[in-house]
């Protein structure tokens, strides 16, 4: 007797992380469902690579949501969708708080009224602000120091209110800095426009630009450029469907750090990139940018632990190597 299986709804599903979560539940069996407004999605990677149900529209759209919730049969939601820009969220806060928290809340309530109650989070490693102490554990204390950090928390104190009131259950990833793109070159990293440092290291690396800035080579790290954590997008993906799983079980409502937990400075990831590349990338150093701590690592040790999580590419050869592999079929 064939299963029936279980309908995913991915909000952000056409953008980088949900394009490769929404892979990683193809695989591990799930139907998928794709909300995206397309403001920053792929229409192309969903039609030509993931060939799933594309619903082009927003999370501020109840009617739609209510429309949706009732025609189809949805067991769960991993919402990605959200705006992601920390400087724009600086000089444009209205619109962030309108998209990732009013935006968010309209999906949970269209959520709550279909009875739908298994819900997996993006959240960040900017909910913790500037960090006391590295590798970052889940209870560190949250002071985000920008908007959108900010909005990504006040998220998380809904959830924890919806599970208190209505028994609804969800999963939160405090994702540290996603990079890498799918190892077999179906899917990868296209923001438009980029801020990440991987991305844009191999931009200069294909002549899209003539060099790259390196913010502060003062910070009390052993090379004196900030250290981040890089973590792999499908060792993330597969977080998500293991956290889905989690819920699906009756898991209860918890939180999880996405990260290696260990870090690499700015010099590191430029002088990977040129190795890996074997091209010339020109770095130009200038001052510190205000708001980037020295050092943002992440304990992923609690996701093992509880979810079985067994990231496979930490090494920042490899994320770089599948970046470049994506970097140079989509945009050489
Ligand atoms: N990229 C990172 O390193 C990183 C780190 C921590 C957290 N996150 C979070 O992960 C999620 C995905 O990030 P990403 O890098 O894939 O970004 P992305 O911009 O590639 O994907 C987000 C997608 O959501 C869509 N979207 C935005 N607002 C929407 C709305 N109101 N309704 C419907 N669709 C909407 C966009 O069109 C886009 O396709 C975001 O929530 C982001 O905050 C990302």
């Amino acid at each position: 007797m064939s299963q029936i299986k279980p309908t995913v709804l991915v909000t952000g599903g056409a953008g980088y992380i949900g394009s490769h979560a929404v892979l990683a539940l193809q695989r591990s069996g799930y139907e998928v469902v794709i909300l995206d407004n397309l403001v920053y999605g792929h229409r192309d990677i969903v039609e030509q690579v993931l060939k799933v149900e594309l619903i082009v529209g927003d999370t501020n759209d109840r009617q739609l949501l209510d429309n949706l919730f009732s025609m189809r049969q949805i067991d769960a939601v991993m919402h990605f969708a959200a705006y992601a820009y920390v400087g724009e969220s600086v000089s444009a806060p209205d619109k962030y708080y309108r998209n990732n928290v009013v935006g968010t809340l309209t999906l949970l309530e269209a959520m709550k009224d279909a009875s739908i109650n298994k819900f997996v989070f993006s959240s960040t490693c900017a909910t913790y602000g500037v960090p006391q102490q590295v590798p970052i554990p889940e209870d560190h204390p949250q002071n985000p120091i920008n908007p959108y950090g900010m909005t990504k928390l006040m998220v998380e104190k809904i959830l924890s209110d919806f599970d208190h009131a209505y028994d609804f259950k969800s999963v939160w990833f405090r994702y540290f800095n996603a990079a890498g793109a799918d190892p077999e070159g179906a899917l990868g990293e296209d923001h438009q426009p980029e801020t990440h440092l991987i991305p844009l290291t191999l931009f200069a690396a294909l002549g899209k630009r003539e060099s790259l800035s390196i913010f502060g080579t003062d910070y009390p790290t052993p090379d004196g450029t900030c250290v981040r954590d890089y973590i792999h997008v499908n060792d993330l993906a597969t977080a998500h469907v293991l956290g889905l799983e989690y819920l699906m079980k009756g898991g209860k409502t918890d939180v999880f750090n996405l990260g290696n937990g260990n870090g690499f400075s700015v010099k590191e990831v430029i002088e990977t990139a040129r190795q890996v590349t074997g091209r010339d990338i020109i770095a130009v150093e200038c001052d510190r940018r205000p708001g980037d701590p020295p050092a943002l690592v992440g304990s992923g040790e609690k996701a093992r632990q509880i979810l079985g999580w067994n990231p496979q590419y930490s090494d920042l050869n490899t994320i770089i190597s599948h970046a470049w592999q994506w970097h140079q079929k989509r945009h050489g």
